[in-house]
C-alpha cells in the first residue's frame, strides 16, 4: 500500500556503503532523509550526491541523518564514490543503500513503471524523530533536486514541531511565520506573549520564534 504523510516509515535492514544498517535503529532520535537516485555513474546523480556530501554539515546542524539509495550493488556505489569525490570535490560522507533486489524501493514505492520499470525515480522521504513520514517528494530522473529546498522544508517542519507555527508561501528562514490554526487565541497569548498581527482571525502572523529579538514562544 502507498505510504502517506503521518504513516510510520517502513523499517528495513539493508547493505550500505557503511555496512549493514537497520533503518529505525540507525535513525535513533534523529530526523532522517531517505532519498533514491536512478543509477550510479550517471551525471545528474553524481552532482546530487556530491552536493549532499558538501552540505552535510547543514543536515548535521539540524539533527538530520541522510541516506541515499539505488538498485546498484555496494561495489558499484563504492567505485562511483571515487568519481563523486574527484568531480564534485566532496567525498561521500553518508551511507548509500544497495538495493539490487528492489526490496526497499518497492517498500517505499520508488519505482514508477511508467517512468522506468528498472530504476528508482528521485524520491525523497523526510522522517521525524517519531519515525513518521513528514514529507514526500518525487522528481524525474532528468531533474536534479534542490537540496536547499529540502533544508528549507526541514526548518519549517522543525518550527512546527517545536513552536506550533506554520510557514507561509515562499517562506525563508528568518521571515515571519503563522500561528497554527488549531491553537486558540488564549493559548497563543501564553505561547506568544509579545503577540501577533491578526491579518484575519485565522491568519495570525508572528516573528519566527527561534530568532534573536523574536517574541518569546514555543518550548
Ligand atoms: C542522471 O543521473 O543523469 C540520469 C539518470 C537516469 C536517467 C537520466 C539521467
Amino acid at each position: 500500500m502507498a505510504i502517506r504523510l503521518g504513516d510510520t516509515a517502513p523499517d528495513f535492514t539493508a547493505e550500505t556503503t557503511e555496512g549493514t544498517i537497520n533503518f529505525h535503529e540507525w535513525l535513533g532520535d534523529s530526523w532522517g532523509v531517505l532519498f533514491s537516485h536512478p543509477k550510479d555513474f550517471t551525471p545528474v546523480c553524481t552532482t546530487e550526491l556530491g552536493e549532499c556530501a558538501r552540505i552535510k554539515p547543514e543536515f548535521d546542524r539540524r539533527n538530520v541523518k541522510i541516506i541515499g539509495l539505488s538498485v546498484d550493488p555496494v561495489d558499484s556505489h563504492k567505485g562511483w564514490a571515487k568519481d563523486i569525490e574527484e568531480t564534485q570535490g566532496a567525498a561521500l560522507n553518508f551511507p548509500v543503500i544497495a538495493d539490487p533486489d528492489r526490496k526497499i524501493a518497492n517498500l517505499y514505492d520508488m519505482i514508477h513503471p511508467n517512468a522506468s520499470d528498472t530504476f528508482t525515480v528521485r524520491s525523497v522521504y523526510i522522517i521525524g524523530p517519531d519515525k513518521k513520514v513528514k514529507l514526500m517528494l518525487t522528481y524525474p530522473a532528468s531533474t536534479g533536486r534542490n537540496f536547499n529546498e529540502i533544508l528549507r522544508v526541514i526548518d519549517s517542519l522543525q518550527l512546527t514541531a517545536n513552536y506550533s507555527v506554520a510557514t507561509p508561501a515562499n517562506w525563508n528562514d528568518g521571515d515571519d511565520v503563522i500561528i497554527v490554526p488549531s491553537m486558540s487565541d488564549e493559548e497563543a497569548k501564553e505561547k506568544f506573549p509579545a503577540g501577533w498581527k491578526p491579518v484575519k482571525p485565522y491568519l495570525r502572523v508572528t516573528p519566527q520564534p527561534n530568532k534573536k529579538g523574536a517574541a518569546p514562544g514555543g518550548q
